[in-house]
């Protein structure tokens, strides 16, 4: 099957011109202008921006939460992400309870993902029961695709939170392979002592949650990991940055050359933290995450950071939490509310809106941000977030005329809310190709449950230099 993209400005990370796509199969087969060849199908892209189909490289589908013994959204729900521009998703892989990391790894493959994912996905893996048995587990992690581990300074309490012991093994153990290690950076003993002091004086509603969450706990968390990664010499990822103060760490040790980088996501960006001081607890809830949202200045600065290149990647931090059902729990005590909020299907067009119309990001460093980075974090790249001959054929087809609001009912994801619902939206995702095959026309998803297959990365391309 050949199919041939036509008349469309194409945009990379690194350029942008009116061309031609030709896909065979699975893959880019030629770029360029003017191309004449036969071809089985036409698309006329005429008007529209041609992009990589986008990498979301933090992900939580079917994924325990961080409170109560309940999962996240599962995989059927990936089609939000696809109709949203995003054909690849770099998903966590919690250790279930009785399973071991690679156990746990070819379960979600093999159980949890197959015959549902709407989206291609690698993985990271995550510890949540720790055990000696992990630490040979992770020795394997280059054989199995795996080039990743994430761990969690915070959540104490939950199986999901990493003493600095641990932290250290983990660090000198993917050292050891290659691995990179991704870290959700909050000073959890600091968190949980002001959170009890908020519950003790009966401050209970959302808004105590970024109260009770300042800045400084993810700072010195941020500051933490960096200075232990930087003993063992791991390549470190922070995930979902979110203030002015951790900013400067991450700034401060890339000066020194350390290999590290961090990320933020799509609501950081775009919300601020007053939305958790809705008297209404449902649509305050909505909006409980980890790091807590922050203010107007920081969300600048993210934006700068991300046009700097100090941030090098957006990810949703997608989690499927109903708040009708699961959010309820901390109705009387916000401690209780299960952390994380929907998004994956929102974020391409939320940053265009907000970052390129308004003048904050180029068209070329909103590619590189929502795809070609976290490709090559990742070790997925060249194959995913570009498009280039060989390449998998991933194509979204952008109309930037469309303006609209968003509507949980045009994408339904799964979960009774969008985050950004009543939110102005400027350009639309109208067509997407998975490796080749049309799977999203006219914004509405037209492919298979199943369609997403598991993608190997490759420890030694994941954008850094292996210094083993
Ligand atoms: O609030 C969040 N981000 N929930 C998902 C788990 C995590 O902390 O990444
Ligand atoms: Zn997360």
């Amino acid at each position: 099957m050949r199919t041939l993209i036509k008349g469309g400005t194409i945009v990379t990370a690194e350029q942008e011109y009116v061309g031609d796509i030709l896909v065979e199969g699975d893959v880019i087969r030629a770029m360029g202008t003017h191309l004449d060849e036969a071809a089985d199908r036409v698309i006329d892209a005429k008007g529209k921006y041609v992009f990589p189909g986008g990498v979301d490289q933090h992900t939580h589908f079917s994924a325990l939460c961080n409170v109560g013994n309940r999962d996240t959204a599962g995989y059927e729900t990936t089609d939000s992400a696809i109709v949203g521009g995003t054909t690849t998703i770099v998903d966590f892989a919690p250790q279930d309870p009785d399973r071991g990391l690679l156990d746990s790894i070819d379960y979600r493959i093999n159980v949890r993902a197959k015959d549902k994912s709407c989206v291609d996905f690698a993985l990271h893996s995550m510890v949540t029961y720790i055990m000696d048995s992990i630490f040979d587990e992770i020795e394997e992690f280059p054989r199995r695709g795996i080039s990743s581990i994430k761990i969690f300074m915070a959540y104490n309490g939950s199986p999901l939170h990493v003493d600095d012991g641990t932290f250290f093994r983990i660090l000198e153990k993917s050292r050891q392979v290659g691995a990179t290690v991704f870290v959700h950076a909050e000073n959890g003993e600091i968190l949980n002592f002001l959170r009890s002091e908020c519950v003790k004086k009966g401050q209970l509603t959302p808004h105590y949650h970024y109260v009770s969450r300042p800045p400084f706990t993810e700072a010195e968390a941020v500051r933490r990991a960096i200075y232990l990664a930087g003993q063992t010499d791991t390549p470190l990822y922070i995930a979902h940055m979110t203030c002015r103060e951790a900013i400067a760490e991450l700034q401060k040790a890339k000066g020194t050359g350390q290999r590290v980088s961090g990320e933020t996501c799509t609501h950081y960006l775009t919300t601020t933290k007053e939305v958790l001081d809705n008297p209404d607890f449902n649509e305050a809830a909505k909006f409980v995450c980890s790091p807590a949202l922050r203010d107007r200045e920081d969300c600048e600065a993210l934006w700068q950071a991300l046009s700097d290149g100090l941030l090098t990647a957006v990810s949703s931090d997608h989690c499927g939490i109903d708040v009708a059902e699961l959010k309820q729990a901390g109705r009387n005590d916000f401690t209780q509310i299960p952390n994380g909020s929907p998004g994956a299907g929102d974020r391409l067009h939320m940053v265009w809106t907000e970052g390129v119309c308004t003048g904050k990001l180029t068209r070329q460093k909103f590619v590189d941000v929502i795809a070609t980075q976290p490709a090559k974090i990742n070790g997925i790249y060249p194959r995913k977030g570009t498009l280039a001959v060989g390449s998998d054929a991933d194509v979204v087809i952008f109309d930037p005329n469309y303006e609209g609001t968003v509507h949980l009912a045009d994408n339904p994801n799964g979960v009774d809310y969008n985050l950004y619902e009543g939110r102005r939206q400027s350009g639309r995702v109208e067509t997407v190709l998975l490796r080749g095959q049309v799977v999203v026309e006219n914004a509405k998803f037209v492919g298979r449950y199943g369609q997403g297959k598991f993608i190997p990365a490759n420890m030694y391309a994941s954008g850094y230099e292996n210094r083993n």
